[in-house]
């Protein structure tokens, strides 16, 4: 890994390179389904940090990985979590009208097909991360990172978090219970999305797991700042809604601890999983950059 002179000017050349990635494995909006692809797409250039695909990424870099290999994962990461997203904002789940600065996709394209372009954009995910066969059929990670994607995106991971977290809507809820909603609907994305990129780069089984504790606490920490920004933020610079949480009468880490122990709690987190990074031989400084500045982050 080379330095570079700003964190800031670095991030965006990555992810510039990472939303490259994605618009090339985009369906085409054509034929009779064209409305459901332009949603789903709509949905999808819509923006968006990159975090996940970008974290995939930079763990495979982080084990000399071969990016190209990588490529079709990361497309697919985003397609997962806009999926999760689409859905999230759903009435029947947090019924929320804006998103990545504009109208859902609900209130754009209608809910039946909020419904059916999330589910697509699911579908869609694992069409294109097979095609990494088509890249480097030799390479046994491949398949070990599409069984860490399917298993960390359904019942025992983000989905099963979702469905917690949406029964508990108005009740008391426990700090067991809310850790458990936080490492599902939350941080098993972002392990999927590391442990997928380590794999691919051929990373071991014990280094795999390293990268997996290191990402439920960068999750934990992103989630909880997420809701501190819930309360701290405003629409215009999060690009959704703000007290979407009191809304929907959610316990977060804010509710139940205050601002700021919260935010004592992401910066801890953080630390932590940059001690984990810290004790694998393969080094990636800008990993750790990333880690840091989510920290502080405004969106
Ligand atoms: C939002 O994720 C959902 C959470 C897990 C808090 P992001 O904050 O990564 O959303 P985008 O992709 O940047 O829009
Ligand atoms: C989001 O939790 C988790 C997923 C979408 C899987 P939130 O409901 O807090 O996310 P935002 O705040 O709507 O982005
Ligand atoms: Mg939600
Ligand atoms: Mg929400
Ligand atoms: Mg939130």
């Amino acid at each position: 890994m080379g330095h570079y002179v700003s964190f800031q000017d670095e991030l965006k050349l990555r992810t510039d390179m990472t939303e490259e990635v994605i618009r090339k494995f985009l369906p085409r909006e054509e034929g009779f389904a064209k409305s459901m692809a332009e949603a789903m797409n709509y949905s999808m250039c819509a923006g968006g940090k990159r975090l996940r695909p970008l974290l995939l990424m930079e763990t495979c870099r982080m084990f000399g990985g071969d990016l190209s290999v990588a490529e079709p994962f990361m497309a697919a990461m985003e397609m997962i979590h806009t999926h999760s997203l689409i859905h999230d904002d759903l009435p029947a789940i947090d019924n929320d009208d804006y998103r990545r600065g504009r109208l859902t996709t609900h209130k754009v394209y209608g809910e039946a097909m909020g419904v059916l372009s999330g589910v697509a954009l699911l579908n869609y995910a694992y069409e294109t991360m097979l095609t990494a066969f088509d890249i480097a059929p030799e390479n046994s990670g491949i398949i070990e990172a599409v069984r860490i994607m399917a298993h960390k995106t359904g019942l025992y991971g983000m989905l099963g978090g979702q469905s917690v977290d949406v029964e508990n809507d108005g009740k008391p809820v426990s700090k067991d219970m809310l850790d458990y909603i936080y490492r599902h609907k939350t941080s098993a994305l972002l392990e999927a999305a590391m442990m997928a990129g380590a794999v691919i780069a051929g990373a071991d089984k014990e280094q795999t797991a390293v990268i997996e504790q290191a990402a439920e606490k960068i999750g934990l920490a992103f989630q909880i700042q997420d809701d501190i920004l819930d309360v701290t933020s405003t629409s215009e610079e999060l690009g959704k809604p703000v007290h979407s949480d009191e809304k929907n009468h959610k316990t977060t880490y804010v509710t139940l601890f205050g601002l700021r122990e919260a935010s004592h709690q992401v910066a801890v987190l953080s630390e932590e999983a940059i001690e984990l990074l810290d004790s694998i031989d393969q080094k990636n400084e800008f990993l750790k950059d990333l880690i840091r500045y989510l920290v502080s982050r405004r969106k």
